[in-house]
């Protein structure tokens, strides 16, 4: 078993694959986008390979892709099927905005992709315009019914913010009446690429919940997983199930089994990082396999225990730049 220095198993990591995307999420980058990085500086697909193969033979159990929308990088089904053939992968998913992934479904299928989180923030093709300033609402609902169509597990991810889709709250929740889907509203977080200045979470999970409440009484708490990120809920006699995930207002440190890899090949222990080691720098300075498995020890021998959200929470911080783009969730 592969743990940190607390005992924790670490089992679980997200790549990020890019920070190009094509929405524009005002919650996570600007209008005109970030300072894209070059190709120079992005990991190849032979060092995420390489990297992924790795992180398996030390324990890493599960591996999920993020983007933005991970098929925006050219021949991102080729980095998939290799990744979904390394032996002792338990579990291999995506999270995705949907743009672009529908016309990939049944390759998805064949590799044994089984889950995919897709974002999408509101069911209404003017506010998906307002919040994602791209007209792309229709090509994500297509995705999502394909998605459905192909038997996935399907978990939609909902930012919830004033003044934007709070009035999408409760014909998300209807969406879970008769489709199997897990619907988790996300307090927004500070990874905004500095397009607006976070002034704190104004729709928290109690308030989500609350306003969930008001028109579903018989809502009902369901038993989390250990490593949950979102409280769990269904509504009596319900198919899909309600996830509310306290991205901000809460620490996810006690529980947390993840470690993320962003774009440029940094290794993240904590959402909050800066990143703890430089995989790139390593794997092109010739480093053997056997030399980056010890630096990857030593980086998981430092994982905080009360990690740098904890430390954001005390000192009220809420000035953190990055896009969450880059970091992938
Ligand atoms: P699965 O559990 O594999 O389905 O993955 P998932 O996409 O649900 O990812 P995860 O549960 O790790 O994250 C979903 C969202 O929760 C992310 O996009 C973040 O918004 C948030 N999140 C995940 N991990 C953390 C964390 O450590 N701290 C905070 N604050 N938020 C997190
Ligand atoms: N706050 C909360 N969630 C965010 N995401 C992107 N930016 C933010 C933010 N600032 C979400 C996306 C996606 C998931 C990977 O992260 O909507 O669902
Ligand atoms: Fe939106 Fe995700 Fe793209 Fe950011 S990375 S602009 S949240 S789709």
């Amino acid at each position: 078993m592969l743990a940190d220095n607390h005992g924790k198993k670490l089992s679980y990591m997200r790549l990020a694959v890019t920070d190009r995307c094509n929405l524009r999420c005002f919650y996570c980058m600007p209008e005109e986008g970030l300072d894209w990085l070059s190709r120079a500086e992005l990991l190849t697909y032979e060092e995420m390979l390489r990297m992924c193969r790795l992180m398996v033979q030390m324990g890493i159990e599960k591996i999920r892709i993020t983007g933005g929308e991970p098929f925006v990088r050219k021949d991102m089904m080729q980095l998939l099927s290799a990744i979904a053939e390394i032996d002792g992968l338990k579990d291999l998913s995506i999270t995705t905005n949907g743009v672009l992934t529908a016309s990939y479904i049944t390759q998805l299928k064949a590799i044994g992709i089984k889950s995919v989180n897709l974002s999408l923030d509101t069911l209404d093709a003017g506010r998906f315009f307002a919040i994602t300033r791209r007209d792309e609402f229709a090509a994500v609902m297509h995705t999502l019914e394909e998605l459905l169509k192909h038997d996935f597990e399907v978990k939609i991810n909902a930012v919830v913010m004033e003044g934007k889709n709070t009035q999408d709250i409760l014909p998300m929740v209807a969406l879970t009446k008769n489709l199997p889907v897990s619907v988790r509203f996300i307090e927004e977080m500070p990874f905004n690429g500095e397009s607006h200045s976070y002034t704190g979470v104004q729709w928290d999970y109690v308030r989500i919940l609350d306003e969930i409440k008001s028109h579903y009484p018989t809502i009902k708490k369901l038993v989390d997983d250990a490593y949950s990120t979102s409280y769990n809920y269904q509504i009596a006699g319900y198919t899909g199930t309600i996830g509310l995930i306290a991205a901000y207002s809460r620490t996810f440190c006690g529980t947390c089994n993840r470690i993320r890899v962003t774009p440029q090949g940094s290794l993240k222990n904590c959402l909050y990082d800066d990143g703890v080691l430089n995989i790139k720098d390593l794997m092109r300075s010739g480093a053997t396999d056997q030399h980056i498995k010890n630096e990857l020890l030593k980086a998981f021998n430092q994982r905080p225990l009360n990690g740098w959200e904890a430390e954001r929470l005390r000192n009220k911080q809420v000035g953190v730049h990055e896009s969450m783009a880059t970091i992938g969730g």
